[in-house]
């Protein structure tokens, strides 16, 4: 197979504001290329992709977590946050990587995880051997239980994969962990835990990463004060108060944190960027993007959204707005490693149960695999014609849907056994790339694949669509190439056509962008065709499709 190739010789830009209107990639690096037959992918994987990568005309590749790991939570569960996990390789692999991407001008975003460490992290092994109240105790959240022998937990908090948020140690006490068990939070009051992650921060700084991706930014600084206040029990997508009053995220004070992060980050020429991941209400999710801060926060609105213009017009819009106001640039998000892809969302009924149709326990519920991805093209081109920076996941530039047929006995999400089996989980997202049509877990890698991949995966595989006009990877490829013409700056001016299921939008130098919402096919404002999601009838714009317009 040969891939295309992007533009030669590509160069690192030095403009410090790089990430304002980026197209960002997420590699799940466990799940994207294995090079050395483990099953498992691995940093020389993603390395060997490098020219793939290329040919995406992306500005930056964010790499979910590559620390070493006993992957209670796919890597969200950090052992050493100064490593690489000997599985995906060595820090020389990672600076190989660094350089290689680089040197074709795309930028590295890692993810970095501070509201928890793995159980397995040196400090929370020390914490386990040391007694109550010792220091070692106070690098995490340890509290004595309650009722009778305090065989009771210190409050009803829940965790956010299901079941209890504390954890009984043999001596009796319990530790707080907002995800897996395997997750102890850690305590952020603590002084040394405060400087050790600036240290992590400038140790990859220093090995030339240019950015960060915050991990559950929102719930670092926590109210402890006993009696325990009751919290909402799942931050994911959770309705929390817009006054930073619940105990467990979102409180101002998490602010601080981030004050003194952005004084680090503004220690490196150009400044390293910053991306929190913060499930909050949107009149709070920008105060984690001000400048003084990271700079910008997911918007995972549209996320919650459906195929519908007046949800995507009022998504646009209040988004934009937020960031003029704070001088933050927008994000957007369609697909990522903890959500059903954007392919099938779009294919299912308005309104669905994406679990309940994951576990197969309501059989209304079907997927229309054409129309998913028809609505995913529109919707991904008319993304990537808004001001400010588009995070695109692996697989959704080939139109891959959820993988819904994993057998239980391979689900490795924490999500299915910490409740019960009444939740699949997010591993249906997470299985491994197609890269050939056939063969050894298709290209993935010589030895297999620790998520089995189904049969449709071959004709959706890098293979199957390099070069094909009218592919969903040609496709991306083209749009995100002819973004690059779209960055002179952040303005967008409404055309006035989204009550009749239309939405127009123009951007500088005569761009337009038209996706048609409704059922039948619609004229296309004068100028030339540039890039289209689909193919048009008869010089109409069909239903669920974008076009790009130059005039
Ligand atoms: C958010 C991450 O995106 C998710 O994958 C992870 O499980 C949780 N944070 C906990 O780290």
């Amino acid at each position: 197979m040969t891939i295309a190739q992007g533009p030669s010789a590509r160069t690192i830009s030095t403009d410090p504001d790089w990430w304002r209107q980026a197209g960002v990639y997420q590699i799940y690096p466990r799940s994207f290329t294995d090079a050395d037959g483990d099953g498992l992918g691995d940093i020389a994987g993603i390395t060997s992709r490098v020219p793939y990568l290329a040919s995406l005309h992306i500005d930056a590749v964010w790499l979910s977590p590559f620390y070493p790991s006993p992957l209670a939570d796919g890597g969200y569960d950090v052992a050493d946050y100064r490593n690489v996990d000997h599985r995906l390789g060595t820090l020389a692999d990672f600076d190989a990587l660094v350089d290689a991407l680089h040197a074709s001008g795309i930028r590295m975003i890692i993810d970095i995880v501070p509201n928890h460490s793995s159980h397995l992290h040196p400090w929370f092994q020390e914490a386990l051997a040391a007694a109550p109240g010792s220091a070692a105790r106070e690098r995490y959240i340890f509290r004595d239980g309650v009722g009778p022998g305090a065989a009771q937990p210190p409050s009803a908090w829940g965790s956010n994969f299901g079941g209890p948020a504390w954890t009984r140690v043999p001596d009796g006490q319990w530790y707080l962990h907002l995800f897996a068990k395997e997750q102890p939070d850690f305590n952020w009051d603590n002084r040394e835990i405060q400087e050790d992650f600036l240290t992590t921060l400038r140790f990859w700084s220093d090995r030339g990463v240019d950015g960060f991706r915050v991990d559950v930014a929102n719930s670092l600084v926590k109210d402890l004060s006993e009696p325990f206040r009751a919290s909402i029990d799942r931050v994911l997508g959770g309705d929390l108060p817009i006054d930073g009053s619940d105990p467990l995220y979102d409180r101002d004070d998490v602010h601080a944190v981030f004050e003194r992060w952005r004084e680090v980050l503004n220690e490196y020429d150009p400044p390293r960027s910053a991306v929190a991941e913060a499930w909050v209400p949107r009149e709070r999710r920008l105060l984690y993007a001000r400048p003084t801060e990271l700079g910008q926060a997911f918007n995972f609105d549209l996320l919650l959204a459906g195929w519908n213009p007046r949800e995507f017009h009022d998504v646009i819009t209040s988004n934009l707005n937020d960031a003029a106001a704070t001088g933050a640039s927008s994000t957007w998000v369609l697909s990522n490693h903890d959500v059903v892809r954007h392919a099938t969302r779009y294919g299912l009924p308005g309104g669905a149960d994406h679990n309940a149709w994951l576990l197969g326990s309501d059989a209304a519920i079907l997927e229309d695999r054409e129309i998913g991805l028809r609505r995913a093209r529109a919707a991904t081109l008319l993304v990537l014609a808004l001001p400010g920076s588009a995070y695109l996941y692996q697989g959704e530039e080939l139109g891959l849907s959820e993988v819904a047929e994993l057998d239980d006995h391979v689900l490795q999400d924490p999500t299915w056994e910490r409740t019960g089996h009444q939740e699949k989980g997010r591993d249906g997202c997470r299985v491994p790339l197609p890269w050939t049509r056939g063969g050894e877990s298709f290209g993935f890698g010589p030895d297999g694949s620790h998520l089995p991949q189904p049969d449709w995966f071959g004709e959706l595989s890098v293979e199957a669509q390099d070069g094909v006009y009218g592919s969903t990877l040609e496709l991306y490829r083209a749009a995100l190439r002819a973004r690059a013409q779209l960055k002179s700056n952040e303005e967008l001016d409404w055309q006035g056509r989204d009550t009749e299921g239309i939405l127009h939008f123009s951007r500088p130098g005569g761009w337009h962008c038209v996706t048609n919402f409704s059922p039948e096919p619609v004229d296309l404002p004068a100028g030339v065709v540039v890039v289209c999601s689909g193919p048009l009838q008869k010089g109409l714009l069909p239903t669920d499709t974008t076009a790009w317009m130059l005039q």
